[in-house]
Order: C-alpha cells, then structure tokens, then sequence
C-alpha cells in the first residue's frame, strides 16, 4: 500500500505559481501521439525546463559541485546510467555481506510506517547504518476543548527493544500536530497540553524523543500569513524543545535529555512566502532544535509529471537554507537531514487530468517484470525514469531511485556536511542500503 508523505502545501489558494505547469499541459494535450513525443517531451521537460526554473529561482554561487564518486567496491559495478531492467531484477535484492558498515558517516534518520511493514525489517537489518529511527505513529489532536495525542496502539515495544540490543540509534516517533493551530497556538494552557502530553509519552515509552511535523499544517490552515500567530508559532517549536531538553532520558545516561527533530519544507517559489520555512526560521529555532528534515522530494505530482526531486532544486534549496556563510550557518548545517526518497512516481501521460501517483520499490519490480521497460538517464535532474504503456494502451512515465540516484544524493549531503533522511525505508530496494 502507497500512502504519499502529507502534502506540504495547502491545497488552497496559496498554491506555488506553477513553473511546470504549462509544460506539461501542453504535452498532455497534444494529440497523445507517439510514445517518441512523450519521450522528447520529457527529455524537454527535464534539459530546459528545470534549469530555466533554476536559473529563475535562485541565482546560484558557489555551490559545491557534485563530482560523483563511486567508490563502493560492494556495489558491483552497479552504480551506474545505463541500467537495464534485467540488471535491476537480478541483483536488486543482492546486498553487502556486513550490514553493519556504514559508507555514510553523518547521522541517517529513516523513517518507517505502519502502512509498509518491510520497514521494521529493513530497521532491524541495517539497524548500525541508522543513528535515528522515527516510526511514524503518533498524532495531536484537538478534542473537544482539549487535546488528545492519540497512536499508542502504533508503538511496537518488542521491536524497539529489538532494535536497541543490536544498535545504537536514537528512536523518535514522528508525531503530527494536527490540532486546530489558532486554539493551540493563542491559548497557554492548550501550548502546555500539548508538550505536557508529549513529554509524557516519551517518558512513559522510553523514546529518545520525537519528530515533530507541524509547518505544512499551519501553512494549510493559513497561520502563517499572520505575523503574530507565526511567531507564536516558532514560540510553540522553541518552548517545546525547551521542555524535551530539560527532561531527563529515561533510558539512555550517556544521552542527557531528549530530542527533537523538526520537519521543514523547501521553498516554494522563487519569492519567500510567510508559510514558507526560511533560513531565519532556521536560525531562529536552531538552539531548541536537535535536527530538521528536511522533505526534499514530491517536486512534481500527477498534474506536473516529472522527476521527484531534481538534483539542482535540491542543491538550490540547500543553498537557500545554509548560503548564509558565517560560523552561525554552519553549525545549524550540521543539523539538517536531507531527504531522500525511497518510494517513486507511476504518473499517467494520457488523461487530461494527470494521474497515477506513489509507488513502492514492489511495484516497481512488477513494472519491470511486465513491461520490460527501457531506462532513460535525465542528466540534469540526476533521476532514471522510463515510459511504457498499460492494457489500455494509455501512456505512463515512471520515475523511481535507482544506485545511480541515491548515490549522487549522498554524495551532495556528503559535500554539504549535513545528515541525511529517507523516507521511508519500507519502499526501497535492498541494495539501497548498501550506499548507506
Ligand atoms: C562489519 O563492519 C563493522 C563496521 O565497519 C566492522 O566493525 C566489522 O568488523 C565488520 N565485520 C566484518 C565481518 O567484516
């Protein structure tokens, strides 16, 4: 089952220009021609579009260049342009003989969810690459005039403990705040509920802490456009932390206090907008804050079919949160974990609409296994995709991670200095986590 990371932008009027949106329009309503249209209206798409957009976007200097590496000797010659679907087939599930050794030296949060349970295997197996696990499990609500923090049936206490007598990661349930922001945020005593209810649960757990997701929530209910409720709504993240670190861990002495890592968004548009999370956000919440996460992926969707997180919008985003060069910028740098993407996109080309959407690393492979596609390497995006036709002879475009991808995504990370986040580990393919 595929469900897609929340949406970080309201479905409202507060909806980024679309920079794709007329490119892809037009290749979809052109008469649904020949399977070379559609391929060339993506070559198009990916070689002009994205650096035009780039190029609008942010003005770039000095950003490092990524020279490519490949340097796994585990990898089998693996890492590379010219895949074929037999090779993916073959030697997908083919993995490094020592799970333990990490080729990925900053810290790794990696996500699991309920919904794809090969993610709590895959936590088990490669438990040393990771430093952070947040299990996707917990949301705040509002009730009545209260709070409830509702998902403990979610907590897998024989896992966790699994997971501790082989490693050494940190384990923060991911918790989203989805209580009405405006009560939340005007009124104390529901601010003190929400962190006293928190706290409680990592106390009586025995979490390391929490990955808190609220931002993309305030923007979807327009909090952020007002300029008190949006420092109240710092306020709430910085009093939070606050609480987390002066609460003892239970569990862990060499640790002293518990953590939390904050989800954050990139950019929306070319022009910093009131929901967008800025690099003064970044600053301001540094000191409360142990990690942000950065939700690097979902660049294009079904109305805009395209690469999930094109390499220079990723390093652009970077840039935007971390430009800023002085000794301030760089130990929050530090604290970034760039998101990767182990799940990809099945969009279809031929209805007018868009549609399709997130698929897992399984249907991926049944992909291949049916249609025997032919990959395509778009070099500007650093993403495979390829195109095939379904029963109904309508036109689709897959865009799904692959060694080459993920590799150049660490290799960026590894240049910035900064930490890395998947999400989530139950959608990749084994041989992933060899380049962790
Ligand atoms: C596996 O990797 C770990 C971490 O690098 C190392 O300590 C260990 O010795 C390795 N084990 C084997 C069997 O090579």
């Amino acid at each position: 089952m595929v469900r897609k990371r929340e949406r970080r932008v309201p479905p409202s009027s507060e909806q980024r220009k679309d920079p794709f949106e007329t490119a892809t329009r037009v290749d979809r309503t052109g008469d649904s021609a020949s399977d070379r249209k559609l391929v060339t209206s993506f070559v198009l798409l990916c070689i002009v579009v994205i650096p035009a957009v780039s190029v609008l976007f942010y003005y770039v200097k000095n950003t490092p260049h990524a020279t490519h590496t490949v340097s796994q000797e585990n990898q089998r010659g693996l890492i590379k342009t010219d895949v074929t679907y037999q090779e993916i087939l073959t030697e997908h599930t083919k993995v490094s003989e020592n799970a333990s050794h990490r080729h990925y030296t900053y810290p790794i949060l990696a996500y699991i969810t309920t919904w794809n349970s090969k993610g709590y295997e895959m936590a088990k197996r490669f438990n040393n690459k990771f430093t952070h696990l947040s299990p996707v499990w917990y949301d705040l609500k509002s009730q009545g005039n209260s709070l409830v923090l509702e998902g403990r049936h979610n907590a897998d206490i024989g896992w966790i403990s699994a997971l501790r007598k082989s490693g050494e990661a940190s384990v923060l349930p991911r918790v989203v705040l989805e209580a009405f922001p405006k009560e939340l945020l005007r009124k104390k005593t529901l601010r003190d509920k929400a962190i006293d209810l928190i706290l409680t649960e990592c106390q009586e757990m025995e979490y390391d802490g929490i990955v808190l997701e609220s931002w993309s929530r305030w923007a979807a209910y327009g909090v952020l456009h007002d300029p008190d409720m949006r420092i109240m709504a710092l306020e709430f993240i910085k009093q939070l932390g606050h609480a987390l670190h002066s609460a003892p861990s239970v569990r862990n002495s060499k640790q002293q206090h518990l953590q939390l890592v904050y989800v954050i968004g990139p950019p929306q548009s070319e022009k910093l907008q009131a929901h967008d999370f800025g690099p003064h956000d970044l600053q301001s919440l540094s000191a409360a804050v142990d990690g942000f996460s950065l939700m690097t992926y979902d660049f294009s969707g079904p109305h805009k079919p395209g690469p999930n997180a094109p390499l220079q919008w990723i390093r652009l985003t970077l840039q935007f949160l971390l430009g800023i060069r002085n000794s301030a910028a760089k130990s929050v740098a530090r604290k970034i974990f760039l998101g990767i993407n182990f799940y990809g996109n099945d969009f279809l080309l031929s209805e007018g609409e868009g549609g399709g959407g997130a698929i897992t690393g399984r249907d991926y492979l049944n992909l291949l296994e049916k249609h025997r596609p032919e990959f395509q390497w778009e070099k500007n995006s650093g993403e495979h995709y390829f195109v095939y036709s379904d029963d109904n002879d309508d036109k689709h475009a897959v865009f799904y991670p692959s060694l080459m991808s993920v590799s150049m995504r660490l290799d960026e990370a590894r240049q910035w200095g900064i930490g890395i986040s998947i999400w989530e580990i139950g959608q990749g393919l084994d041989y992933f986590f060899d380049l962790l």
